[in-house]
């Protein structure tokens, strides 16, 4: 078979170990062709692609971001977007996709997918907001990488005696946060969500960012406390995953090249406690995937 894979949406710690273990299990053992598209959705309309051979993935699952590149490209925004991809598979004899990416990118497989492509979907993102998998790779690298920043913030508080407010991403979900501060998407009871931009990208979502310093002067209104605020941003995305992201976006990427051999179309990789599955890609974009009251419940223990 030839098989095409990309990446989309926000780059995340893992990809590339996905990338590796699709192609290694495609190449090595069950002679696949493996054609790369680039830049998300964005490369598989333009007809943009590179052949991913045995050699591609040498060193691979330490890297960070995307060899393929990423985009926020939606096919569905132009009227012959989803033509234009139907097209560029058939001129390079694509026979399947694996999709990685998050409910956008998602969305589009699913839309895709009921239009009769045949695809797979493997979840990425560190927003960890995706239903049906109990965590997406990327997640526990940028939770690590956050509990690293707020240990060393930590020192400098004590030394002034301040308060800190630490900013981090995870849109509407609010996953990061629970797992360690105030999220992006937070928004005070009677106010609004703070923008970077009035903007918003083609799957219609606003740039997120700016909380924290509302944050951190209500703080210093009310308690007279000196605060600062440290908002962490994409550094959460950068860098090598976690050895557990590692783990599991290979275990991911091994099971997608699976369903794509067996033609279990339509489906995504999922975990589902420790074992890696196929759920319907449906499953995993029709509802956001908000933190578990629970869970809420625990954290809140340690607030104040
Ligand atoms: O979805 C991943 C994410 O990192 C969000 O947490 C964040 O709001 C958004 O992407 C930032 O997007 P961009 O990379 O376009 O600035």
């Amino acid at each position: 078979m030839r098989i095409g894979m990309l990446t989309g949406g926000g780059d995340c710690p893992g990809l590339n170990a996905v990338i590796r273990g699709v192609v290694r299990k495609g190449v090595a053992d069950y002679g696949h062709e493996i054609v790369g598209y680039r830049h998300g959705w964005r490369g598989v309309m333009e007809g943009e692609s590179v052949r991913l051979a045995l050699e591609s993935i040498r060193g691979l699952l330490p890297r960070g971001g995307t060899i393929l590149g990423t985009s926020r490209t939606n096919p569905y925004k132009s009227d012959d977007g989803p033509a234009q991809v139907k097209a560029t598979l058939a001129t390079d004899r694509v026979d399947a996709l694996i999709a990685i990416g998050g409910e956008d990118t998602l969305g589009v497989a699913h839309k895709l997918s009921r239009d009769g492509v045949r695809i797979v979907g493997v979840p990425k993102t560190i927003d960890n907001d995706l239903s049906a998998t109990d965590f997406t790779f990327g997640f526990h690298t940028a939770v690590q990488i956050a509990t690293d920043a707020i240990d060393r913030l930590h020192t400098t508080a004590e030394s002034h005696d301040r308060v800190m407010v630490v900013e981090v991403m995870g849109r509407h979900a609010g996953w990061i946060a629970t797992y360690s501060v105030v999220a992006e998407g937070a928004v005070p009871v009677s106010g609004a969500a703070e923008l970077q931009s009035s903007e918003v990208d083609e799957f219609g979502h606003v740039h997120l960012g700016g909380v924290g310093n509302w944050l951190q002067q209500e703080i210093e209104k009310r308690t007279g406390y000196e605060a600062r605020m440290t908002q962490l941003g994409h550094v959460l995305r950068g860098g090598t995953p976690t050895a557990y992201d590692r783990v599991i976006a290979t275990r991911f990427g091994v099971e997608a090249i699976d369903a794509v051999n067996e033609h279990d179309f339509g489906t995504m990789v999922a975990l589902h406690g420790t074992d890696v599955v196929r759920v319907p890609i449906e499953d995993a974009v029709s509802t956001l995937k908000t933190v578990d009251e629970r869970l809420f419940e625990t954290a809140a223990v340690f607030f104040g």
